[in-house]
């Protein structure tokens, strides 16, 4: 199987476009309990029987709190720009409240500036789910003071790394953190309560929007926004049931989150339909949600298919599916890029995580993980339909360089372009990874020399030349 060249069809490329690779500091650090870090929710969720696919935890990880020098090098070596990593709260801050632990400020301090001497661009999400547990004892994202806690913790990191970070994401999926989180329980801190989770959902943009100014009136300088999972939502068959069904999935999970971020309110069907499970609102709560932000970033990986009937079977479809049992579907990419740039009134977009789970096989060295490469190189190609469809794009974000503890399924499922063993720590790059650094090069040689892009062979395609922005 030959890759597309995701950049067949490009019309114009903007210069200051960034690709780069994401990680988050739980699924990858380990050093639970070292240098003074704090339990997070994740720690302490890790440890109730049943909820890990393999009875995993974060203990040790990929042990990059250790490793990290090294990580940093695998991540020059394949020629990105920047790298969207997260800090754990309570490595720094560990009851989420007091005292600051000077021992993680220095990590996170070593690790932009290790960025920064490679020529990275560092790019910091504040809260990739690992809440301090001391926080959670209190009532965590459904209480209301946790919100101050977070602007708090907010503007400690700004204060040491904003004025080296490229971009500050105060939060990643807080679609995630709310549903799978307190609906359905299958994330930490494992509630199942609606009236909870719309709760915590308000106080997760709550405190996005009040940090946000609180940054700026600081004089911050990174650029400032949120990230969220997103897809475009499709009735599995015509009937009116599944058309309204569609509507309100749709409202949970894309309008629940871009309205009140870019239209000040929530969306009222979604308000109607959660009846006593809506979230109490303060006086001027939608007015810091909606703090203008310098970008907004999109996790995408497969589209949603809705059935009034109940859960959809993906494996109906015929598509095909990765290790998650998620469809491969970049046309998705596209659909959702174009209807939210329609939709509303849109900054620069990034697409902060992309990528796919698939059962590795490790030989010889290497790793043919075909499938990878091919899921990756089709969605840029997605991305960029969308862009010649005047959609503004700055930049898009392979999850994930490595392996790593992959939440409620452990270390089961794969999704790095980077292979980790495990038992000795070995990174290895698979072919997934030696394809993305070789598509970077070609790519950034062609937007340098464009007048000689006819000479670059690209997989038995016609070379494009690209014309700057
Ligand atoms: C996203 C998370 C990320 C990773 C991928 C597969 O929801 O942000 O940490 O687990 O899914």
């Amino acid at each position: 199987m030959t890759p597309v060249n995701p950049l067949k069809n490009i019309k114009k490329f903007p210069d200051n476009f960034v690709w780069g690779v994401a990680t988050s500091a739980f699924q990858i650090e380990g050093a639970a309990a070292e240098d003074g870090k704090g339990p997070s929710i994740w720690d302490t969720f890790c440890r109730l029987p049943g909820v890990i696919a393999d009875g995993s935890n974060g203990d040790d990880a990929c042990q990059h709190y250790r490793m990290w020098e090294q990580d940093l090098d695998l991540i020059a070596d394949l020629g990105v720009d920047a790298y969207r990593f997260s800090v754990s709260w309570p490595r720094v801050r560990p009851g989420g409240a007091g005292k600051w632990n000077q021992h993680g400020l220095d990590f996170y301090e070593k690790l932009v500036d290790g960025l920064l001497v490679r020529g990275i661009q560092p790019y910091l999400t504040l809260n990739h789910w690992d809440l301090p547990d001391e926080l959670q004892q209190q009532g965590g994202w459904a209480h209301r003071d946790t919100v101050h806690r977070f602007v708090e913790y907010a503007r400690g990191m700004a204060k040491r790394l904003g004025d080296r970070v490229a971009s500050i994401t105060t939060h990643n999926e807080p679609w995630v953190m709310a549903m799978l989180g307190h609906e359905s329980g299958i994330f930490a801190p494992g509630i199942k309560d609606r009236g909870t989770a719309m709760q915590v959902s308000h106080h997760l943009l709550l405190s996005h929007g009040l940090a946000v100014q609180a940054l700026r009136a600081d004089g911050v300088s990174s650029k400032l926004g949120i990230v969220l999972n997103l897809s475009p939502m499709q009735p599995a068959s015509a009937a009116q049931a599944d058309i309204d069904k569609t509507r309100i999935e749709d409202g949970c999970l894309l309008r629940w989150y871009m309205d009140p971020l870019f239209k000040a309110a929530y969306p009222a069907d979604v308000m109607e339909y959660l009846g006593k499970d809506a979230p109490a609102i303060a006086a001027g709560d939608m007015h810091a949600i909606a703090e203008p932000i310098d970008f907004l970033g999109v996790n995408y990986y497969t589209r949603g298919v809705v059935s009034a009937q109940g859960a959809w079977d993906s494996k109906s479809s015929g598509l095909e599916l990765t290790d998650m049992g998620w469809e491969v579907y970049p046309e998705g990419l596209t659909e959702l890029l174009v209807r939210m740039n329609r939709d509303y009134e849109l900054p620069p977009l990034y697409i902060t995580e992309n990528g796919g789970a698939f059962k590795d096989r490790f030989e010889d060295g290497r790793v043919h993980d075909v499938r990878r490469t091919d899921y990756i190189a089709r969605h840029i190609a997605a991305m960029v339909d969308a862009m010649n469809q005047g959609v503004r794009m700055e930049g898009y974000m392979v999850w994930s360089l490595m392996d790593n503890f992959e939440w409620a399924s452990g270390y089961e499922k794969r999704f790095g372009i980077v292979h980790v063993d495990y038992h000795t720590q070995v990174r290895t790059l698979k072919d997934s990874a030696l394809w993305y650094r070789e598509f970077l090069r070609k790519h950034k040689a062609e937007r340098k020399t464009p007048a000689k892009a006819d000479q670059i062979a690209w997989a038995n395609e016609p070379a494009t030349v690209l014309t700057g922005a």
